[in-house]
C-alpha cells in the first residue's frame, strides 16, 4: 500500500497526534470548497467527534471558504466544549432525546449524527434503544430537508470467517441488543429517507485508531501490563481515525434517497496474533495469549469507500509502529476499553 509521504516515523506528543488526525486532504479541502451549506455535527463530544470538528472547522479554514461548523452534544465533560470552542466550532448544548429540543436547533444543509450508546447495554438494554432509535426519529424529522449521514457500525453483520468480509449487500444479522439497536437506529434513518426524501448515507465503521484508544492501544496495554491478549476474537479491520472522519466528511456527498450504504474500514485483514506479536516486538516485550481460539470476527468489506475515497493515508503496519510507541512512552488514554473480544453481544 503506498502511503502518505509526510508521515512521521513515530508520534511523539498529544499536539501531533491532534495535528495529524485533524490534517485535511486536497480532496476534503476541495470537496469542502465546492458544498453549499454550514455542518452540524451531532454527538460531536466523544472520541471521534471532537476531532471530526477539528477537521472540518481545518478544511473550511484551508479551502477559503465561508462555513460555520456546529457542533451538539449535552456535554457531559466541560471541558470537550470549551476544547471545541476554542478550536472554531459553535456548540449547542442539547439533550438529542428530548424532541422539543431538538426541533430549536437551526436548519443546517449538511449533518453527521454520530450518537450511539453501547457500553452499559447489559442490563439498561431500554437506554441503549432509546439512544439508538428515539433520538435518529427526532433528528431524521427535524432535518429532513438536510443530508444526513449517520454513524452506525459492522457490528450490524454476521461474524464471518477470514475471507468472507461482508460488503454493503450482505444482509444485517445483528448479535446482541447493542447491535440489534444499531440496525434499529439504520432503519429509523432509512425510513426518514425514504418518507421525506432526505439524502442520507448509512456509515458502517469497523474500529476507529487514534492511539489514546482503540483495538491496538487495548492490545498494547495488555502487552504492557504483562497480561494475556485474548485471541478469542482472531481478526479485525482498523482504520486511522483522521481517514474514518474525511470519509465521513466526503460521505455527505454520496447521500441518497433511499438511503445508501457505505462500509468504512482499512483494506487490511488483521490477526489478533499477529498484531500483539508486532506489538510486542515493537515495544521491545514478551507477548502471552489466552483465550480458546474461534474461526470467527466483526470484519467488513470496504473496497466501496476505496473506490469512492482512495485507500486510507496511514497503513495499518504504521499504526501498529505509532502505537508501539505512544503506549511505551506512556501517551494518554481515554481508558475507553473497546471490548472488540466480546462476540455475545453483550456490552
Ligand atoms: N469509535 C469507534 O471505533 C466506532 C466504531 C464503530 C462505530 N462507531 C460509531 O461512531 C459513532 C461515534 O463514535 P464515538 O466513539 O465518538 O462515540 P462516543 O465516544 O460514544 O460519543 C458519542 C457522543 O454522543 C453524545 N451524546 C450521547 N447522548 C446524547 C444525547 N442524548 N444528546 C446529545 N448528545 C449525546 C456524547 O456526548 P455527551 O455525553 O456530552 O452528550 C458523545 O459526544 C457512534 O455512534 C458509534 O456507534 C464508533
Amino acid at each position: 500500500m503506498i502511503t502518505d509521504l509526510n508521515l512521521p516515523e513515530i508520534v511523539e506528543s498529544e499536539s501531533q497526534l491532534d495535528a495529524l488526525l485533524t490534517r485535511p486532504s486536497d480532496a476534503l479541502v476541495d470537496f469542502i470548497a465546492n458544498r453549499e451549506g454550514d455542518l452540524i455535527i451531532l454527538g460531536i463530544a466523544g472520541k471521534m467527534g471532537v476531532s471530526l470538528g477539528h477537521l472540518a472547522v481545518r478544511a473550511i479554514e484551508r479551502a477559503g471558504v465561508r462555513k460555520t461548523v456546529y457542533g451538539v452534544a449535552r456535554f457531559s465533560r466541560p471541558e470537550s466544549q470549551e476544547q471545541l470552542e476554542s478550536i472554531g466550532v459553535k456548540t449547542i448544548q442539547c439533550d438529542l432525546l428530548n424532541r422539543a429540543a431538538v426541533a430549536q436547533l437551526p436548519q443546517i444543509k449538511n449533518v453527521l449524527f454520530m450518537v450511539g450508546r453501547k457500553f452499559g447495554t447489559a442490563g439498561a438494554a431500554s437506554l441503549t434503544w432509546a439512544m439508538n432509535t428515539i433520538v435518529p426519529a427526532n433528528v431524521t424529522e427535524h432535518f429532513r430537508q438536510s443530508s444526513i449521514v449517520a454513524f452506525s457500525t459492522g457490528c450490524v453483520y454476521p461474524l464471518v470467517r477470514i475471507g468472507s468480509a461482508p460488503n454493503e449487500r450482505v444482509a444485517p444479522e445483528p448479535i446482541g441488543e447493542y447491535a440489534q439497536s444499531c440496525l434499529g437506529r439504520e432503519r429509523v434513518f432509512e425510513y426518514g429517507s425514504r418518507a421525506y426524501g432526505t439524502p442520507v448515507c448509512l456509515y458502517r465503521l469497523n474500529y476507529s485508531i487514534d492511539l489514546r484508544y482503540g483495538v491496538l492501544h487495548d492490545i498494547a496495554e495488555k502487552i504492557q501490563c504483562d497480561e494475556p491478549v485474548d485471541l478469542g476474537v482472531p481478526a479485525f479491520n482498523v482504520i486511522w481515525q483522521g481517514d474514518a472522519n474525511t470519509q465521513a466528511l466526503m460521505c455527505l456527498g454520496h447521500c441518497s434517497s433511499p438511503a445508501n450504504i457505505l462500509n468504512v474500514t482499512g483494506p487490511e485483514t488483521l490477526t489478533t496474533k499477529d498484531v500483539a506479536e508486532q506489538l510486542g516486538q515493537w515495544m521491545g516485550m514478551p507477548v502471552r495469549f489466552t483465550g480458546k481460539p474461534s474461526d470467527l470476527s466483526y470484519l467488513s468489506d470496504s473496497a466501496r469507500a476505496t473506490a469512492l475515497f482512495g485507500a486510507p493515508s496511514v497503513a495499518a503496519e504504521q499504526l501498529i509502529r505509532w502505537q508501539a510507541h505512544w503506549s511505551m512512552m506512556g501517551g494518554r488514554s481515554l481508558g475507553k476499553p473497546t471490548h472488540f473480544t466480546v462476540t455475545d453481544g453483550s456490552y
